[in-house]
């Protein structure tokens, strides 16, 4: 969060008797170093430094690291995940306020980190470390206490499901495309909840005042496709709102406000901060997370678990067809069209059924060479453009996060009906334009592009006239919106390696970001 990639930002930090790894971000940075003086020269840009330096003094005069970081906790604004040595000492303490650790417990070795897959192929055996709380870890021994009151406090050794081969590439060259593949089981993962659960998940949003879903990123697009999941199946209006630009709409949410977040690795600070200030107003806090044990899944009233297994590629793909098919199911038992709750969840599971069997048909190596084709025909070009309409214009908006992130291609996703009013200037002889669907609305908006120069790229069901290349998905009905970013998630892969660039390691971003 401060200064750029250079070796002297990089952890850890060492100041005196103290080196310091921090993760998170100190918000009073400068009151802090200004409150240093001149007893200290800086050799960093970061906001961690400061902790490091406060660390040394404090530690210093107590002569003990438990009340040095205790003391040196009390100072910092913002959140924390820190992990210390101390010369002499022997191991290593860590602690958290906002930021995720997790400890490994192995026969021969303890690891601390901020996310499971780290040491998963050590150990399954997790403590999960709270906010306020700090651990003293040795070789043999962990510790654990709080931050504020330093009394002991007890954990429980938990095994996580996820297998070690899980995080392996196997014979994949990367993770995204293998989690791309791993999609034609995680999806019905996803929605293997009982009846019962899902409505009673559902009740607590059909009865709260007023229902918000709040997300970033790829996951925000996804609660995008539910809002008009929910309008067209349940026919109940939800807000959607960007976790950064929800405090302008907090005024809003009461005692019974539904706040609902979706999340991938549910440690998302942004997402994170909204629901404990939901909490605090009496709001429901429910979740959809891929990591049960997550900071937001703990904090939720309601959990549900997408099961997807660990998602590793930086860029979202599995976790985000699992929530739009969890979602999928949500809003068809929240329908009022029958009188049998249950009958409602059972043909939500069939529509996910069908789709998960169609995509299983269309995801083979021979569909994802046919995309690798077009990647590398539109590859050098330094704009494209993405359509759709109803639940595929979210689509649209994460096809252009994903070619964006990965491909560092600038692309653009619009609401088809919306070219007309701006955007169609952009258009210049030979843009690829991705048009999604092929519903007759569409077309006539892919027939305007066509006409300034567009180079049109269709992907639907059936293959328009208009259409210079055609990528073709099943017609998958309610759920077309998770069938359509599948052949996306290719298209961008396939970009990135047509110009060269590791899809696994965008640059400028992070799997979980846990700073605001
Ligand atoms: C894009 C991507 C990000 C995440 C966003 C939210 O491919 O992965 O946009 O979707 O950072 O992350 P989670 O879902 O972990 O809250």
């Amino acid at each position: 969060t401060h200064g750029g990639i250079s070796k002297k930002n990089a952890h850890p930090h060492r100041v005196g008797n103290v080196v310091l790894a921090h993760n998170g971000i100190v918000e009073n940075y400068d009151e802090l170093k200004h409150s240093v003086g001149n007893t200290h020269e800086f050799s960093s840009d970061t906001d961690s430094e400061v902790i490091a330096v406060l660390l040394h003094k404090a530690y210093t005069k107590t002569k003990s690291p438990d009340q040095a970081i205790r003391d040196v906790a009390k100072q910092i604004t913002g959140r924390f995940a820190i992990v210390v040595m101390f010369d002499g000492i022997p191991g290593f303490f860590a602690a958290r306020r906002g930021s995720p650790i997790i400890i490994g417990k192995a026969k021969e070795a303890t690891y601390v980190a901020s996310d499971i897959p780290a040491f998963l192929e050590y150990t399954q055996t997790v403590n999960y470390i709270d906010d306020n709380e700090m651990v003293y870890v040795t070789p043999s021994n962990t510790r654990v206490t709080n931050l504020i009151t330093g009394r002991k406090v007890q954990k429980r050794d938990i095994t996580v499901s996820w297998e070690p081969e899980e995080i392996e590439k196997g014979s994949w060259p990367h993770f995204m495309i293998k989690e791309i593949f791993d999609q034609k089981e995680t999806i019905l993962e996803a929605i293997h909840h009982n009846n019962k659960t899902i409505q009673s998940f559902v009740k607590k949003l059909e009865t709260a005042k007023g229902i918000y879903l709040i997300a970033c990123g790829t996951a925000h697009k996804v609660a995008m496709v539910a809002e008009y999941l929910f309008a067209d199946i349940a026919h109940i209006k939800i807000n959607v709102v960007p976790a950064a630009e929800m405090p302008s709409f907090e005024k809003f949410v009461h005692k019974n406000t539904a706040l609902l977040a979706i999340s991938q690795s549910g440690e998302t600070a942004d997402v994170l901060e909204i629901l404990e200030r939901g909490k605090k107003r009496g709001a429901r806090i429910l979740s959809i997370t891929n990591v049960p044990s997550s900071s937001i899944a703990r904090l939720s009233d309601a959990h549900f678990p997408i099961n997807a297994g660990a998602e590793k590629a930086v860029a979202s793909t599995k976790a985000a067809t699992s929530q739009m098919a969890l979602l999928l199911v949500c809003a068809y038992t929240a329908s009022k069209k029958h009188t049998s709750i249950k009958t409602l969840t059972d043909i939500g599971r069939g529509v996910i059924w069908n789709t998960t069997s169609a995509i299983n048909d269309m995801l083979n190596p021979r569909y994802a060479k046919h995309i690798e084709k077009i990647a590398k025909k539109i590859s050098r070009h330094q704009n494209l453009f993405i359509i759709g309409r109803g639940t595929l214009y979210p689509i649209a908006l994460e096809a252009a996060i994903k070619i964006q992130e990965v491909s560092y291609i600038h692309a653009q996703g619009f609401a088809a009906g919306e070219l007309k009013h701006g955007p169609i200037a952009l258009i210049e002889k030979g843009t690829p334009c991705v048009v999604l669907g092929d519903d007759p609305e569409t077309i006539a908006n892919a027939i305007e592009l066509q006409s300034r120069g567009g180079f049109i790229i269709g992907i639907a069901p059936t293959q328009a006239r208009v259409v210079d290349l055609w990528i073709r998905v099943p017609d998958c009905n309610s759920a077309q919106a998770i069938a359509t970013v599948i052949p996306i998630q290719l298209l961008s892969y396939y970009l990135a390696r047509a110009r060269k660039l590791d899809p696994d390691m965008p640059r400028n971003l992070a799997k979980s970001v846990t700073v605001k």
